[in-house]
């Protein structure tokens, strides 16, 4: 049937705009889509009994008996990416991540603001309990990472020894007890307004975490080898010692952990933020005291994070920063994005400290002002979101095209519910290496990504790209709060 002319007219101009806005690439992203989804992701990854709301509804209890092996209740927590070991120096970051999220972005989350609580929840109430065995014993993992990984099961079918993992004494760690303390006492700060009790439980064992940290001085990865490689301390625990003083510090105004900080002479380059690595995080978070509140004492750290940041920025003269042709910020080869994702964070949180400061800076004679670094967020989190070469949007269930095909267990196997018997250890393995996409859709996960050449292959046995990872979402969910806040929906 002919249409009538207006149709066609119509159509012509809806076609022509489309071609427009791809072509300059400015379309919007629907960040608040994104941000809700990236929270909804952290129900996937829960460990341990869950509760009656859970919306991720292919998931069931799992690891009930956790920590049973120690005699003591390490239930709860999260599994970091596509297995089911809960290790707690990645979890505690993402604790953090998830916590300063919120405190920085917390106006912009509207409707989020409550499932974003629920979330670090799910986190602190496992960290509180691994710091309950303190001053003997800060319990950093369950579950025997080797075992674990030969097997391809559902958490709900786990049958690999739960082992229990602590640092003590005289077996120290820390790196990890630096990070719980900043996961606890960035979670205090969330919880103040909303729930005294709970707020003021965080800071007590965040304080004892730190001391912990602070007395026994050691790499955990050296204390317990069975976290290598999985999450071994690369970058030692100097890093971890300024990251728990700077979180302390910001909780508690208390000035001897500024004294602290200043003594541990903590003065690497860095030019990478990762769960290993908190030299840049730190800066940032001590540099908004010499922004926003414009104190002097801190200036020094300033100019840390200023020099970070001209490590990062593609025209800058001392960049070291690898960009793929498509305009992804490229750092290392297997889960490239967790950095993008974490290093995006410090970018638009600095030019928020930036632009409430009216403050500009230099890389040589590049000026750097609060709109270079908040315009290289966006379009890092654009590219995450499908404006790539690829066209495909790196967040599962966002968009039209995702990743079908990720490597995680829970997502590959069929759910308790459509398939009640036990799938074994070995029996596992026929949904790893099948071509068919995943039954079960884990909404939010953000994963690995693509190569240096903007390819991806959407395969489950390409985990450099097609996991996905606690650690890898909790910072994005500050840049959508951000980014929602800013250009609304579309
Ligand atoms: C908070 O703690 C105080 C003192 O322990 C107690 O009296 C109060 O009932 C608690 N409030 C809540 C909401 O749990
Ligand atoms: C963005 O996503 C939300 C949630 O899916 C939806 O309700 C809204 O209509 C979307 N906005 C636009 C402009 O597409």
């Amino acid at each position: 049937m002919e249409s009538p002319p207006s149709f066609h007219f119509c159509f012509f101009l809806f076609f022509f705009s489309l071609v427009l806005t791809l072509w300059s690439g400015e379309a919007n992203q629907n960040y608040s889509d994104a941000l809700a989804k990236s929270i909804l992701f952290f129900e996937g990854q829960r460990s341990g009994k869950l509760p009656a709301d859970q919306k991720i509804s292919w998931r069931s209890n799992s690891a009930l008996a956790d920590g049973s092996a120690a005699n003591v209740d390490l239930t709860g927590g999260y599994y970091d990416a596509g297995d089911n070991v809960k290790f707690g120096f990645p979890m505690a970051f993402t604790t953090t991540m998830l916590s300063w999220s919120i405190i920085e972005y917390g106006k912009r989350l509207g409707s989020q603001t409550a499932a974003a609580r629920t979330a670090v929840r799910w986190g602190t109430d496992y960290l509180l309990k691994a710091a309950g065995g303190l001053p003997n014993r800060l319990y950093v993992g369950v579950g025997d990472p080797n075992a674990d990984h030969n097997c391809w099961e559902r958490p709900e079918d786990m049958d690999t020894p739960r082992t229990v993992y602590w640092v003590s004494p005289t077996a120290p760690g820390s790196d990890v007890a630096g990070e719980t303390a900043a996961a606890l006492a960035a979670a205090a700060i969330v919880f103040r307004s909303v729930d005294g009790n709970y707020s003021n439980r965080l800071l007590s064992a965040a304080k004892k975490v730190m001391t912990f940290a602070q007395t026994y001085q050691g790499k955990y990865s050296d204390s317990v080898g069975a976290v290598c490689p999985f999450y071994c301390s690369y970058s030692g625990f100097k890093d971890e010692l300024l990251w728990g003083a700077s979180w302390l510090l910001r909780a508690t105004n208390d000035i001897s952990y500024l004294n602290y900080i200043n003594s541990l002479g903590a003065n690497d380059q860095a030019d990478i933020f990762s769960w290993d690595n908190k030299f840049a995080g730190a800066r940032v978070l001590l540099a908004r005291k010499a922004l926003v509140d414009k104190d002097k004492t801190y200036d020094a750290f300033r100019v840390q994070a200023e020099d970070f940041f001209c490590r990062i920025l593609p025209n800058s003269p001392s960049s070291s920063t690898q960009y793929t042709p498509g305009g992804l910020m490229y750092k290392l080869s297997s889960s490239n994005l967790q950095y993008v994702t974490s290093i995006s964070f410090l970018l638009s949180t600095y030019a928020k400290f930036m632009a409430s400061s009216s403050h500009n800076f230099n890389c040589g004679n590049l000026l750097v002002t609060s709109n270079t670094l908040r315009n290289l967020a966006k379009k890092q989190v654009d590219y995450i979101l499908g404006q790539n070469p690829s066209k495909i949007s790196y967040m599962v269930g966002y968009s039209a095209n995702f990743p079908k095909r990720i490597h995680h267990r829970g997502s590959s196997l069929p759910s308790k519910a459509s398939h009640p018997s036990h799938i074994g250890c070995q029996e596992g393995f026929q949904y790893l290496n099948s071509n068919n996409p995943n039954p079960n859709i884990l909404t939010g996960a953000v994963v690995g990504g693509p190569d240096q050449n903007d390819g991806y292959s959407d395969d489950r046995n390409n985990y450099a790209g097609s996991e996905p990872a606690t650690y890898i979402n909790a910072p994005i969910v500050g840049c959508l709060a951000y980014l929602a806040g800013s250009y609304g929906s579309g």
